[in-house]
């Protein structure tokens, strides 16, 4: 089994290669920079890799490319200006497609756009492969299998520890500066909009004896969870400070200037929690907690883990929401051994 990792050079995309090196798959280092992606593949220790240049502009060599694989991981952030080309490219090679993004509109777009010509070509594309999109969409079907049909879900995101995000989740935030600052899409009534006060402002989660604000944030998975959840509203919120921190511009120059991402050390001190609580039309609440150490190395874990599914399980073709290409309890199973746990709870 081959995948092609598009943005090997990256700090995301260095530790989807060093996680599909682990799983012993072979791969494909694929990027912009023949330089980069040969220090990318020291690192990871490989003798003689195979690599790739392909700019996100030359669509021949991306189709080359993905095509010397069974699959293709995209790492190349920011995905608003990038991702399309590279979702067209793999759908073109034939070869499914799963990607890092957390920016929500982009998600959103590549369902939007892509569905049809992905369908026709038999390729399964899923977008926002990542720490927490993945987990709190499966949860939200497993919650949706106990409840029924749903007045709402609230997804809400809380991280502690772990430093400074890396350069290019912080360049994904400006280039989302402005959904940010709308609160991002909530789901109401079948449709997306933005600008709608939030409906919860505080929330107590596991291990807080008080209540903790939050705010409304664009989440990936507002866009994934009512395709193929019967749900009213869908809502993404993040703990409050951080929305704030993250709604201030940052200048470009600065973060070209910090490290590229955090260190090993860094990483091991974070842990997230992602609450996904459900609310049946009867009045039934359930909620479902995901909880884990280091976003990055368990996206690299949760990408790899979804290209791997979809060649050796292949789901159906189209754009997908994770719960609609793997079976949720196995995938989420499949992160325990990385000290991912995750509950479901009914209250009584
Ligand atoms: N939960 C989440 O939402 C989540 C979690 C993890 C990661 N992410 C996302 O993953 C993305 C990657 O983050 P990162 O920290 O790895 O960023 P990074 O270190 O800046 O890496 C970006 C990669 O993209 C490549 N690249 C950038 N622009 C390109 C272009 N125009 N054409 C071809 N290649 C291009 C870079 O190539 P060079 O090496 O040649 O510069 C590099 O390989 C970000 O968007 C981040 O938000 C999201």
């Amino acid at each position: 089994m081959k995948i092609a990792i598009y943005g090997a050079s990256g700090y995301q995309g260095k530790l989807v290669l060093a996680e599909a090196v682990r799983r012993g798959l072979s791969v494909v280092l694929a990027g912009r920079d023949a330089v980069r992606l040969r220090h990318a593949a020291d690192a990871a220790g490989l003798s003689s890799p195979d690599i790739r240049v392909a700019p996100v502009d030359d669509h021949d060599a991306l189709v080359a490319a993905f095509g010397a694989a069974d699959a293709v991981v995209n790492c190349v952030g920011p995905f608003t200006p990038t991702g399309a080309a590279v979702v067209r490219a793999a759908i073109a090679a034939g070869r499914h497609y799963v990607d890092t993004a957390g920016e929500q509109p982009y998600v959103k777009s590549i369902f939007d756009t892509f569905g049809a010509q992905a369908q026709a070509a038999g390729v399964t594309v899923v977008p926002a492969a990542n720490d927490a999109c993945v987990p709190a969409d499966l949860i939200a079907a497993l919650l949706a299998e106990r409840l029924g049909a749903l007045e709402e879900i609230t997804s809400v995101h809380l991280i502690a520890g772990g430093g400074a995000p890396s350069r290019g989740s912080l360049r994904s935030v400006i280039e989302s500066i402005d959904i940010i600052a709308a609160g991002g899409l909530g789901y109401h009534d079948g449709d997306w909009r933005t600008g709608l006060p939030a409906r919860t402002t505080s929330i107590f989660t596991p291990r807080s004896a008080e209540a903790v604000p939050v705010a409304k944030f664009p989440l990936s998975e507002v866009v994934t969870i009512p395709r193929h959840v019967r749900v009213r509203h869908v809502e993404g919120l993040a703990e409050a400070a951080l929305v704030a921190r993250l709604s201030v511009p940052i200048d470009p120059s600065i973060i070209a200037g910090l490290p590229e991402g955090p260190d090993e050390q860094a990483r091991t001190t974070q842990r997230f929690t992602y609450l996904i609580d459900a609310v049946a039309l009867d009045g039934r609440r359930a909620r479902g907690v995901v909880e884990g150490p280091d976003t990055y190395g368990i996206t690299a874990v949760i990408a790899v883990e979804s290209a791997r599914r979809l060649i050796t399980d292949p789901a159906k073709p189209g754009v997908l929401a994770p719960a609609e290409a793997y079976d949720p309890t196995a995938f989420l199973d499949s992160l325990l051994p990385h000290d991912v746990r995750w509950t479901i709870e009914e209250e009584t």
